[in-house]
């Protein structure tokens, strides 16, 4: 079977993110650096602790610590204009899916004078070159977001759009679990959940190829095996270290992959109601599972079987009360109406859902009824 492999991130699976991020900046050269976090990192610790591997040298170092969740296009001109006023050689991502994301659109977007993302979300501008150097350090195993050549922003009317292009790639991903030693269990739930959905929709997908067979798989045993104790247990650095390069391989093979239904009604039920994007998609799961269940070619089965931990006899509708089990297990609800949901934004989830680019990628084809049929399972 036919396919290409395409991951230039230097990826570097840390046993001391502070180490590795001081040695990474040196071989980038001389100049400013630009930290791009949120308030929570900024105010938790993990910033002051980084700060002196980032300072190395005499270097300075700015931060820009505004990144909020589920950032918009606004946030991304808010953190361009402070990158501008600094100038940076090079830029650090501290912190979860958002600042990386708002990182990736501030490396390119410093390189392509007057572009505004949105040009590029619209497809009235295109990328031409290479952004400037950005190190991603995820403080979640989940997102992914440090190997993908991805960013999701939402535009001014709030749906979510994903830019794609090489030149979004991190030149370099510190992957170190002992940075999330003190995400809360739910958290810690939820952003392991949105990495089980990346590694189960990549290898469902119609892009799954073998080579990311063997990375999905393998996210698939760490996450079952070990969110559950990284949830009981948040300062198991074992744990951590397997979440985190879990979620990591999860993030290629999902950006290799493709991902599903599972994150195209994500993005509109995030968006409209500001919800978590992995606890969005871990209550969506059981729906989308029993959804696509029938559509699981047998020869996919036994393998995917057997990274959940089922048992040799169940067959792919077992995987809705697999889904619930786990989730009450690691501490998550299961159902929309858990979220305050009522089902009255379904019509327009559903709509939008089917604008997402991920939809076509699910396994079986879903239309606006399918969506709106698993919204009403998953309430
Ligand atoms: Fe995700």
């Amino acid at each position: 079977m036919a396919h290409t492999v395409y991951c230039p991130t230097k990826l570097i699976f840390s046993d001391d993110a502070g180490a590795d991020l001081a040695r990474e900046l040196a071989g980038l050269g001389p100049g400013p650096v630009l930290t791009i976090t949120d308030a929570g990192i900024a105010a938790s610790g993990l910033l002051n602790r980084l700060l002196p591997a980032l300072r190395a040298g005499e270097r300075r170092v700015e931060v820009f610590a505004d990144v909020p969740s589920n950032p918009d296009v606004a946030a991304v001109a808010a953190a361009l204009a402070a990158a501008q006023a600094v100038g940076p050689a090079a830029l650090v991502a501290l912190g979860g899916g958002s600042p990386i994301d708002v990182a990736k659109s501030v490396s390119v977007l410093l390189t392509h004078p007057g572009m505004r993302w949105e040009d590029l979300q619209a497809g009235r501008a295109a990328l031409q070159r290479a952004g400037v150097p950005l190190i991603a350090v995820p403080t979640t195993a989940g997102t992914g977001s440090e190997v993908s050549h991805v960013a999701v922003i939402a535009a001014a009317d709030g749906f979510k759009r994903g830019v794609v292009h090489a030149a979004l790639f991190p030149a370099v991903a510190i992957v170190d679990g002992g940075l999330a030693l003190s995400l809360p269990p739910r958290l810690t739930a939820a952003t392991g959940m949105d990495a089980l959905v990346h590694a189960v929709e990549a290898y469902l997908g119609r892009r799954a190829n073998p080579t990311m067979d063997l990375f999905a798989l393998a996210a698939l045993r760490a996450i079952v095996r070990r969110l559950p104790v990284a949830v009981a247990e948040p300062t198991n650095l074992e744990a951590r270290r397997a979440m985190a390069q879990a979620a990591a391989w999860a993030g290629m093979a999902m950006d290799q992959a493709g991902l599903g239904l599972c994150h195209a009604l994500c993005g509109p039920l995030s968006a409209h109601h500001e919800l978590h994007h992995g606890l969005g998609n871990a209550v969506l799961l059981p729906a989308v599972l029993a959804f696509n269940a029938r559509a699981i070619p047998a020869e996919r089965w036994p393998a995917l079987r057997h990274a959940l931990g089922l048992p040799s006899d169940a067959a792919p509708d077992a995987l809705h009360d697999w889904t619930v089990g786990f989730l009450r297990r690691i501490g998550l609800p299961t159902a929309l109406r858990d979220l305050g949901l009522d089902g009255s934004t379904f019509d327009v989830l559903a709509a939008e859902a089917v604008r997402m680019a991920m939809i076509g990628n699910n396994v079986r084809p879903a239309g606006e009824a399918e969506c709106l049929a698993v919204l009403a399972a998953a309430l």
